[in-house]
């Protein structure tokens, strides 16, 4: 079986390969192989897609255009720059690496760059395999469910175990020349043609050999990963403005939104919906009933720190619109200042 399956995925690495070089998409990141423009696109594409990263990096790229240039920076500056992207920990974890990797230069092997700040096991093996070629495999959504699908793989991918038997084969397949075509083939052939719905088989690479289109079974892999049972929740926004800037917190109160930028308030668990609220919402399994505290003006809330941003900034820099909602209904009942 192992045998079976090593030499299925030498002959599937190059199939993938051929077939990414002449479809690859020409994406920022791809324009040469610089570790620091690399990584900053991974840590980037983990919280959001392709489409969404892009303006977001180029902006970074103007502002930080090196290592140096981003170890150098104040940390006020970054964070500005990640503004919209959530996750501030991300930022100051990638600003405290920069400035020890400045002075170290960049490792080349996965094994060194785990041990950085904000590397995790996808990120150290994602840099070290597409700007350096160790050979060493990438698993992210995607990967995770064309290596299912292709070898018919059923586990819990979600646990370690599982993990690790997805690992061991994408650590396979990544024994060739280029590693980092054969991993950004397959972030590739995840993104555009093994799609979660409906995947357009006519066009892989992979589809003779595939076990899930063979066995006619595409919807059984990968396992459908447990639902988390839902809860719901009361949130108090409270709109803070000043001169047209509106004060937001560093979420450390609420379990939705977790290490983003939110309006000032507090949130309460409920065991039933709530009968009157001004909007609701949803984040991942909470659902989200909002009541929209009066307005203040910043003299009321003199103790509150975190940042303003313009009421004209708020689409750019505040992608929740739960969130952009409390301000609308708040400037539309106009009260308080
Ligand atoms: N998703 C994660 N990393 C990626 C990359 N390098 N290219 C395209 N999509 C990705």
């Amino acid at each position: 079986m192992t045998n079976m399956r090593q030499r299925a995925s030498v002959k599937g690495a190059d199939l993938l390969i051929d077939w990414y070089r002449g479809v690859r998409r020409e994406l920022p990141w791809r324009i040469n192989r610089d570790p620091y423009r690399i990584w900053i696109s991974e840590v980037m594409l983990q919280q959001t897609t392709v489409t969404a990263v892009i303006p977001f990096y180029e902006r970074f790229m103007k502002r930080f255009p090196t290592l140096a240039t981003l170890a150098s920076a104040k940390i006020e500056d970054v964070l500005e720059s990640w503004a919209g992207l959530g996750y501030y920990s991300r930022a100051r974890n990638l600003h405290r690496s920069a400035t020890s990797l400045n002075q170290t230069g960049f490792p080349k092997t996965f094994e060194e760059l785990i041990e950085l700040p904000g590397f995790g096991p996808y990120t150290a093996r994602a840099v070290a395999s597409l700007a350096f070629d160790q050979k060493t495999g990438v698993l992210d959504g995607n990967v995770i469910r064309i290596l299912s699908r292709r070898y018919g793989v059923s586990v819990e991918w979600w646990k370690p175990q599982g993990r690790e038997t997805l690992q061991s084969i994408a650590d396979k397949l990544a024994q060739v020349e280029a590693p980092a075509d054969l991993n950004q083939g397959m972030m590739e052939l995840g993104a555009t043609i093994c799609t979660p719905q409906s995947p357009t088989c006519l066009l892989c690479p992979w589809v003779k050999d595939c076990v899930a289109r063979n066995t006619d079974s595409i919807e059984k892999y990968p396992n459908k990963k447990p639902r988390r049972a839902r809860e719901i929740w009361l949130w108090n926004p409270t709109v803070v403005e000043r001169k047209g800037e509106v004060l937001f917190v560093e979420n450390d109160y609420a379990p939705f939104l977790k290490g983003h930028f939110i309006l000032p308030g507090s949130a309460q668990r409920l065991l039933d919906a709530p009968k009157s609220y001004d909007y609701r919402g949803s984040v991942t399994h909470h659902d989200i009933f909002v009541v929209v505290e009066s307005k203040k003006s910043s003299r009321d809330l003199a103790a509150q720190s975190g940042k303003w941003i313009s009421l004209k900034a708020l689409s750019r820099e505040v992608p929740s619109s739960l969130v952009r909602k409390a301000i609308d209904k708040s400037e539309r009942r106009g009260v308080g200042i």
